[in-house]
């Protein structure tokens, strides 16, 4: 097994399942937190991982299959999709994607589900689909609040990580977005991404 990631959360390796290309995801022990919390948290997102990663390809979001599970061990086998992440892309295919990527997220939240870690490392590239991985955050819901937290967070990273194109990528996200979700939805959510920009930006003042 070839070792491919260390994350903050997880290490992911490269393995076989069955002759296929696999990847292994398995969520690291935490010394900081206490053990059964650590074990109880990494088996959750396990479950909430594997469960939403097969829930949304009903609904037409491309993610890799799940092969495997196992709880005790917080690890999950799953295809490997062999293209290259969002982030790694080159800035216009950033900005050209992000239609695509604005539109999944569209689906995502029609269909009451939140990502919750949306990251351009988060959407991978493969021939002309983008998948969408790393559901261990994700929740359903229908609340229109939680929704925008989502939209807030991608915003963020487009802002920090993709600086530069931060303005073209934003506005494609948002045209993909609206084409799904409807104009009332769009106007609904994105005022409240307004609102919790305006009370950050309260905080950061006192
Ligand atoms: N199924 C997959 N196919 C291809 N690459 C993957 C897959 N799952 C994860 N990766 C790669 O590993 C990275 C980290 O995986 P991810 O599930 O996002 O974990 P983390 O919680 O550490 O962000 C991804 O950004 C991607 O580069
Ligand atoms: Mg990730």
């Amino acid at each position: 097994m070839k070792l491919i990631k260390k994350g903050a959360e997880a290490d992911i390796y490269q393995t076989k399942w069955n002759n296929s290309k696999a990847i292994l995801k398995i969520r690291k022990k935490k010394n900081y937190r206490n053990p059964s919390l650590d074990l109880k948290i990494r088996k959750q997102r396990t479950i909430k991982e594997s469960q939403i990663i097969s829930q949304v390809k009903l609904f037409g979001i491309p993610t890799p299959l799940v092969y495997f599970v196992n709880l005790k061990k917080a690890l999950i086998i799953m295809q490997e999709i062999p293209g290259k992440t969002i982030h790694d892309l080159p800035e216009l295919k950033i900005i050209e994607l992000s239609k695509e990527i604005g539109k999944l997220v569209g689906m995502l939240h029609k269909n009451g589900v939140i990502h919750g870690d949306l990251t351009t490392s988060n959407f991978i590239l493969f021939q002309k689909t983008v998948f969408v991985i790393d559901f261990g955050l994700s929740q359903n819901t229908i609340k229109p609040e939680d929704y925008a937290v989502d939209l807030r967070l991608i915003k963020e990273i487009l802002n920090s990580a993709h600086a530069k194109i931060m303005e073209p990528a934003w506005n494609n996200f948002l045209i993909g977005y609206r084409s799904i979700v409807g104009n009332a939805n769009y106007v609904k959510i994105t005022k409240l991404v307004s609102d919790i920009e305006s009370r950050g930006r309260y905080a950061a003042v006192i």
